[in-house]
């Protein structure tokens, strides 16, 4: 693993690696053998995956790199690749970037001498949202293999649905998709089932953010799609007993989810928060010791922890 891009490619093994460091990095936190400078390249908004970078960056001895668009040279019309570039000759050991285009990485992957992570690309892919969503997955099922996981909302929008199907497909769960009409994608080959047949079969239910910022006409309407789309009160009470809640957030609180259902007991949105600071501490440290340059190798002590079931 030179990169850290997509989910696609990622074969069961790396995803149990990933995890099984995450889980000891949450356990026993341990610093890196050197101060190593993250550059966080953020050309969007972010709050939780900007800020739980930078705190696994923190936990793990780094120096954090911040960048404003709205303050730096690509307001005098620099590209990503000469900013990226600029980082990385003035001393960053490694980016870590999110940017509106769903490909922005060609334009740098083996064009750098440094790892690069993808921290959301457009609505292409958003692979350690991934990761965190498996770890909160696994944590509670202790195995992937037959778990019905729905994945409900503004799939057609979303890079977390299409980092979360590659993933969760190589890892043997039966993935499922709910959406509105027009939210659908049928290029990912995903069976869709209702709102309500999801809730009755899911042991997961993962809700999409309306992505409001992606949609091209304004024919939303949020009141009707928390009763038509959304999970209400009385569907939450259909679920399965063990069956739990999962949102990346941040939360349209009443349009995907009935507001009083953020922090009702089967939901783990929080956990999920919780989970990215340490599954990004995974990511960074194997990152950096697959190109040599962290020579504790974190990777190889932990890999048994998680294993395939
Ligand atoms: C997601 C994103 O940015 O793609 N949020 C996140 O990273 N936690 C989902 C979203 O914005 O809806």
């Amino acid at each position: 693993m030179r990169h850290f891009i997509s989910t696609r490619e990622l074969s069961a093994a790396s995803i149990y690696r990933i995890l099984s460091t995450a889980e000891e990095m949450r356990k026993h936190p341990a610093l890196l053998s050197e101060n190593y400078i993250a550059a966080n390249l953020f050309f969007e908004p972010s709050t939780r995956t900007k800020m739980s970078f930078q705190i696994a960056e923190k936990k793990l001895g780094m120096e954090s790199l911040d960048f404003q668009m709205e303050k730096s040279s690509m307001a005098k019309g620099e590209s990503l690749y000469d900013t990226a570039r600029t980082y990385e000759a003035i001393g960053a050991d490694m980016l870590i970037v999110r940017h509106t285009c769903a490909h922005w990485y060609d334009e740098l992957i083996d064009r750098t001498s440094i790892p690069v992570i993808n921290a959301g690309a457009g609505t292409g892919e958003h692979p350690t949202q991934s990761m965190l969503d498996l770890l909160t997955i696994y944590q509670e099922f202790g195995t992937f293999e037959d778990l019905n996981v729905v994945i409900a909302g503004d799939i057609k929008h979303s890079r977390v649905a299409r980092s979360n199907v590659y993933a969760l497909v190589t890892l043997g769960a039966n993935v499922y998709f709910a959406a509105a009409p027009g939210f659908e994608d049928d290029s990912l080959g995903i069976p869709y089932v209702s709102i309500d047949e999801a809730c009755d079969m899911c042991d997961v239910l993962m809700l999409l953010r309306v992505q409001h910022e992606r949609h091209t006409s304004a024919s939303f309407h949020s009141f009707s799609y928390l009763a038509n789309h959304g999970l209400t009160m009385e569907r939450e009470q259909r679920m399965q007993r063990h069956a739990i809640v999962m949102h990346p957030a941040p939360v349209n609180r009443g349009v995907e989810i009935d507001t009083r259902l953020v922090e009702c007991e089967r939901s783990r949105i929080f956990k999920q928060m919780q989970n990215g600071v340490y599954t990004r501490m995974a990511i960074i440290s194997i990152l950096l010791n697959e190109w040599g340059v962290e020579h504790d190798n974190f990777a190889e002590k932990y890999q048994t922890i998680i294993t395939r079931q």
